[in-house]
């Protein structure tokens, strides 16, 4: 059932200008109540503390990986590609649309207290009892299913998937382009056009005409410059790391028997990692900022002092760690416990590294798959073999390990 809306549907939007929905299908997606939850969780999570303008949410992307995704296979279908499975125009743009729906709110800290995963939660709520899956189901009973396997990235056509999740995809092509914009940094810019102009379907993978080499290096360096100024940026990991520890005392304070003084659903259930699909799209970042703001009055000093800090925007101050640096790590840890700060809580050390960020990796390694340049002679070759620039920013880490502490153990 693939039903085409009487009158085209547009969305305004400032880095595409104008998304297009065409399929009463993807018309009655973005209207559930699953999809409009998403307008509740920003984009950059705890990004809006370092770059004030990073308020977008994960509604405007969503939005703007499916048109990405659009006028990739509207491209596909103009030069009528042989190699374009025709028949699954549909289900990519749903996938694309979908891929993002069980984020919750500020994923990075939550997920990692609670071990949770987004990718499948949005698996659950495209099978689960949802209207989004009321909406598939209406395409064809196998349709649900058919959407959660390109989400998982296990659907059997490498083309499907690779649009959605890939090192050159619909997904990383919009967050680049909108948190450029949305944080005001200029080094998020590539050309977009170009790049759609140059992708094709060959040989069952996605690939890029090797004239469009260019284009695809001027996006890699834009990924490199993006990770290392907005989103490694010390002052966001410091942010990162309250939140965390805040879920992690309310954790530790929960399964000590603590008794909050103010608990509500569907925190228990989150604590009791028993959380059904209807309590998790209850979790939006609404609900967590309230929740901060009553615990900010908590009769635990720590949980409480935390809360507060995150809501006033109190950050934990940094400075560059060397591996030897222990007399420093004693000395801040000493005059933690002078100010009855536990150092559990107030002092940490981390670099970047666990971000689910990477410039570009060749291999297949990663489940993301690798960038392939198509040369005249119908001959593949993976983009770093062919460009020194990819060679050169290929796997470098910056080393950039920070020490995080509160401002008052300087003083
Ligand atoms: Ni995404």
């Amino acid at each position: 059932m693939d039903k085409r809306l009487n009158e085209e549907k547009v969305f305004k939007d400032p880095v595409h200008k104008y998304i297009y929905v065409q399929d009463q299908v993807i018309w009655d997606l973005i209207n559930s109540r699953e999809f409009q939850r998403l307008r509740r969780i920003r984009q950059l999570g705890t990004s809006f503390l370092t770059f004030h303008g990073a308020e977008h949410s994960r509604f405007s992307h969503s939005l703007g990986v499916y048109e990405i995704t659009r006028k990739i296979i509207s491209q596909f279908e103009r030069n009528r590609y042989e190699d374009w499975p025709s028949g699954e125009r549909l289900l990519c743009l749903c996938a694309a649309l979908l891929h993002d729906v069980g984020h919750g709110p500020f994923s990075h800290s939550i997920e990692r207290a609670f071990d949770m995963d987004h990718e499948q939660w949005s698996c659950r709520i495209v099978l689960g009892d949802t209207r989004i899956n009321e909406v598939l189901r209406g395409v064809a009973p196998d349709f649900p299913d058919k959407v959660a396997q390109v989400i998982d990235k296990t659907y059997a056509n490498e083309i499907v998937v690779s649009l959605i999740s890939s090192q050159l995809d619909a997904d990383r092509m919009d967050y680049l382009l909108r948190d450029a914009y949305f944080t005001g940094v200029n080094y998020g810019m590539f050309d977009l056009e170009r790049i759609l102009r140059v992708l094709r379907p060959s040989k069952g993978h996605i690939v890029v005409k090797e004239s469009g080499m260019h284009a695809v290096e001027d996006y890699l360096m834009s990924r490199y410059q993006m990770y290392w100024q907005v989103y490694f940026h010390p002052v966001t990991r410091s942010a990162e790391i309250l939140l965390f520890n805040i879920f992690r005392r309310a954790r530790e304070l929960y399964e000590n028997g603590y008794a909050f003084g103010f608990l509500i659903e569907p925190m228990r259930q989150l604590f009791k990692r028993e959380l059904s699909v209807s309590d998790y799209l209850k979790l939006d970042e609404a609900f967590m900022q309230m929740l901060f703001m009553q615990w900010s009055d908590e009769p635990d000093p720590i949980l409480s002092d935390l809360c507060s800090r995150f809501l006033n925007r109190r950050l934990f101050k940094y400075s560059p760690s060397e591996e030897a640096d222990v007399l420093r790590l004693q000395a801040l840890r000493k005059r933690l416990d002078e100010l009855g700060l536990d150092p559990n809580y107030y002092l940490e050390r981390n670099d970047p590294q666990g971000l689910p960020y990477d410039v570009y990796s060749p291999g297949q390694a990663e489940v993301k798959l690798p960038i392939l340049l198509l040369d005249a002679k119908n001959q593949l070759s993976e983009i770093s073999v062919k460009s020194e620039i990819i060679r050169s920013i290929n796997g470098i880490h910056k080393g950039d390990r920070l020490v995080f502490f509160p401002e008052e153990a300087l003083q």
